[in-house]
């Protein structure tokens, strides 16, 4: 009985430090405005609503639109998921018949959601991946600019889930030279927080078309709640508000929509300078100890910035497997990161974050890193261990057959892994880190995804329903 409410009460008494979603990190007095449950109201008359707003919401999305310099913006009480679907509804009509939108493979599983709501068909950049944290991280930009009449859109993930940052500028330069009517769309999800002197220049500022926020990723609005702003002619503001009206509930939250409002209005400066501070003494005190990705990345592999509210750490040089290294986190020093893979631990900060939860998660570092280091084994080793092959050119990706609506549409049946060759895939498989799709459905399955599909065991996948008995869902033609 209450399983879910006795086990929440039990966690929330342990006392975690948290490095993970939600950005107001449970602090009260960053959600005190907010009251529970007086607040959670319908659309009364005063109240306005979501979907014709004229009122209140009206006021606090235009707040919104000012602060982040859009011309409009528009509260999301299904996350960014919601934003990018929507981005990617709006721009289907009929003038994008036989056209393709480029889109960096990183992209978030609600992009293919957006993919198959719009039927659009991709056509996909492939990111460049760090030999040392073996991380898409980088996007080469300059490799994907070329004039090209047959593309409706151009879609981005900037920041990356590990705040690394795509080279927008040069992107928008290149669409104002060569092709003007281009809508450039980013997925700002992990950049709500983009604003002021700490923190590098945000998109919409940079003059993207249609940016999405996940605001309760970093910033202290309640999860779930987000933004998508837009600016400029080049995307039809009717059909974006009613991608939003189609895809968003008839019932919206009031205490998501009054979170927004007050994420707004209590971000400041001050929060962030110690956090900032912190942040540099552990990169200081941990280089050469852990390798970090800090700003002496940027410059390489296609990184052009870097949020520091990340910290990614790469504990390979280490003698201990990386859930042991978390689950001592977790319990002798209460750290909670937000997710981990074989050989990196990511720790996420946002505007709950204090000095002091920086201060322990560096000396447990510290700590951890001695107790496990492994002579003459440094951080340097890290560069000459074996380059991951996975998608690190753009002649890998395998060619798309079916869009993924068609693909999601069409009849399936299953196979033995062994007999895939050439046939196109019926679901979207990905190699979990990166956890971009190394096929997605409507794909062929070439000798090169293949090879790696055979080798299952040797790596952790999402969207593969059949990899234990080596089979593969395609689409049955
Ligand atoms: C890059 C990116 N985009 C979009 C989303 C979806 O955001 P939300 O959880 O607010 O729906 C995520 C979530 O992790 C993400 O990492």
């Amino acid at each position: 009985m209450d399983a879910l409410s006795k086990k929440l009460a039990i966690y929330s008494k342990l006392g975690m430090r948290s490095f993970h979603t939600p950005g107001h990190k449970g602090r009260g007095d960053l959600l005190s405005p907010l009251a529970f449950p007086e607040y959670d109201l319908t659309e009364l008359p005063e109240l306005d609503m979501l979907h014709t707003p004229q009122g209140v919401i009206a006021h606090a999305q235009q707040l919104a639109a000012d602060i982040y310099g859009a011309e409009e913006s528009f509260f999301l009480v299904n996350g960014a998921t919601v934003g990018n679907q929507a981005m990617f509804l709006c721009l289907a009509s009929a003038n994008c018949r036989g056209k393709k939108i480029l889109i960096d493979r990183r992209a978030h599983r609600s992009v293919v959601a957006g993919l198959i709501l719009s039927g659009l068909k991709p056509e996909y950049i492939a990111p460049e991946i760090h030999p040392d944290f073996k991380l898409p991280l980088g996007l080469d930009v300059a490799g994907f600019c070329q004039n090209s009449d047959d593309q409706i859109a151009c879609h981005v993930t900037s920041p990356s889930y590990y705040g690394t940052l795509v080279d927008l500028a040069s992107l928008i330069k290149w669409r104002d030279k060569n092709s003007p009517a281009l809508p450039i769309l980013v997925d700002q999800a992990h950049g709500a927080h983009f604003r002021g002197s700490f923190f590098p220049e945000g998109a919409v500022t940079q003059g993207a078309d249609l940016v999405v926020h996940s605001t309760h990723k970093t910033l202290a609005a309640l999860t779930q709640a987000a933004m998508i702003h837009v600016q400029g002619p080049r995307v039809n503001r009717t059909a974006l508000k009613q991608s939003l009206e189609l895809l968003q509930t008839s019932s919206p939250s009031y205490l998501l929509m009054v979170s927004l409002e007050k994420a707004m209005s209590s971000w400041r400066d001050f929060y962030w300078d110690d956090l900032y501070e912190e942040v540099m003494l552990l990169h200081k005190e941990l280089n050469g100890t852990l390798r970090i990705l800090t700003a002496e990345d940027v410059g390489q592999y296609s990184i052009t910035g870097l949020d520091w509210t990340k910290i990614l750490v790469n504990i390979s040089t280490l003698e201990i497997e990386v859930d042991d290294f978390v689950k001592l986190l977790r319990t002798s020093f209460l750290i909670e990161p937000e997710l981990w893979d074989d050989n990196n631990v990511l720790f996420m900060l946002g505007i709950g974050s204090k000095p002091e939860d920086v201060r322990v998660l560096r000396e447990a570092l510290k700590a951890l890193a001695k107790q496990y280091s492994i002579p003459h084994i440094s951080c340097k080793s890290l560069n000459n261990q074996a380059p991951v092959q996975f998608l690190t050119d753009a002649r890998q990706l395998p060619p798309v057959r079916l869009t993924p609506r068609e693909a999601w549409l069409a009849a399936k049946r299953t196979v033995k892994l062994k007999d895939s060759l050439g046939l196109i895939a019926g679901e979207t498989i990905s190699v979990y880190p990166p956890g971009i799709p190394l096929i997605a459905a409507g794909e062929e399955i070439t000798p090169y995804v293949l090879s790696f599909l055979e080798q299952a065991e040797a790596y952790r996948w999402q969207g593969w329903q059949g990899f234990k008995q080596k089979e593969i869902l395609i689409i049955d033609v």
